[in-house]
């Protein structure tokens, strides 16, 4: 079998995730930051030492600014409901993922105006498209830092200035770009940045987070959820101490533990995955390129894309090339729109969507020849 849908999650995980996992359950049990026993106190070290690696990875100071959720969405939407009001101006790209767009469109019902910069035909985010489209005044600016589409790369340091000028904040969408490109927030230029724990990092689902800037102020970030932290719990109002509070009820330990170990297997190797996919991306692009009924999409530099590519091939349907593709070939990759129908918008392939291949750590550079005479098969047959 060939995995090729690293951007909707990675797989394999490397086996010490699992082992971290289990480990876990076994030896460190307890609810963490809840009771004062060993299994107790072993647990909440995991999950301190997780946070503690992700600052690093981040580049913050302060680990209790890495806010642990259950995933990306969860981060987006504590920071873009916590964050809006009514009369708020809010700018973003035009390669949105619905986890950014759905609740901005929630929060444009609530009074909230929202402004949407143009990508243009391959994907590509413009500073000039930003200060166009940037009104006075502006609260916030949103960033997809990698299209989970096309790959693109957006220039968020450059954006993320010209937001700054204005006295907007920067919200970065690392969910594709996380142990894929470089994601210090420092040189990104973001106030606060949304990750998911699944994908590039090599962790289970319902891991994720919201990682704050050290210059963000959280006092101008509402909790999304309220309850019990563990601590202060003599009161019944919200504590403001980090992470307590963004981070209420019980934490999935157990998967913080998994994603502990995927960090650590990716620091070991450099921290991202960028060379290695660069070289195969750059392969499987010129191969499908080569192909005459298939039209790619995305920059066509791959310094300018990660490891996620689209194409359609004339006269196919994408369901019946995912179809063939898993049934005669064994390979899984993911047809349609992506849960991105602004990003598809942009690149002119709504409503029916691309096939959508996506790299990872484990991908060989003979999976990427076995696909690309599949592809070739595919639109000749
Ligand atoms: C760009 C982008 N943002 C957000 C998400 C949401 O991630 P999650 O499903 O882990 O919440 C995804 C997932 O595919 C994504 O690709």
């Amino acid at each position: 079998m060939i995995y090729l849908d690293h951007a909707a999650t990675s797989w394999p995980k490397p086996p010490e995730v699992l082992a971290a996992m289990q480990d876990y359950l076994e030896r460190a049990g307890g609810n963490p930051g809840r009771s004062g026993h060993r299994l107790s106190i072993a647990a909440g070290r995991v999950v301190y030492d997780t946070r503690e690696a992700l600052a690093g990875f981040f580049g913050i100071n302060d680990p209790l600014r890495v806010i642990f959720t259950l995933n990306a969405t969860h981060a987006l939407n504590i920071a873009i409901q916590g964050l809006l009001h009514a009369g708020d101006r809010v700018v973003t790209g035009g390669m949105e993922h619905n986890a950014v767009m759905r609740p901005l469109r929630g929060m444009e019902a609530r009074g909230v105006q929202v402004v949407v910069a143009p990508a243009d035909g391959a994907g590509m985010l413009s500073p000039a498209a930003f200060a166009e489209a940037l009104p006075p005044g502006a609260k916030l600016v949103i960033l997809n830092h990698a299209s989970n589409v096309c790959g693109s790369i957006a220039p968020v340091a450059e954006i993320a200035a010209l937001a700054h000028q204005a006295g907007a904040l920067v919200l970065v969408d690392a969910a594709q770009s996380a142990g894929v490109i470089p994601t210090e927030l420092p040189a990104l230029g973001a106030d606060l940045l949304a990750f998911t724990g699944h994908k590039g990092l090599l962790g289970p689902p319902g891991t994720g987070g919201l990682v704050l800037a050290d210059t963000f102020d959280p006092a101008q970030l509402q909790p999304l959820v309220r309850g019990g932290t563990g601590s202060r719990s003599e009161y019944e109002i919200q504590p403001d101490d980090l992470p307590d509070r963004y981070e209420s009820g019980t934490p999935n330990g157990v998967g913080i533990a998994g994603l502990g170990a995927g960090l650590k297997w990716l620091l070991e190797r450099g921290g991202t995955v960028r060379e290695h996919e660069l070289a195969l991306a750059a392969r499987l692009r010129e191969g499908l390129d080569a192909i005459p009924e298939l039209q790619l999409f995305g920059p066509t530099d791959p310094r300018k894309a990660t490891g996620v590519i689209s194409f359609t091939l004339a006269g196919k349907r994408v369901s019946e090339i995912g179809y063939r593709l898993d049934e005669e070939f064994d390979i899984q990759c993911r047809v349609g729109l992506h849960c991105a129908p602004a990003a598809h918008r942009s690149l002119g392939t709504f409503p029916q969507g691309t096939v959508r291949l996506a790299l990872g750590p484990t991908t060989a550079p003979e999976e990427i020849e076995t696909v690309l005479r599949a592809v070739a098969r595919i639109a000749q047959t």
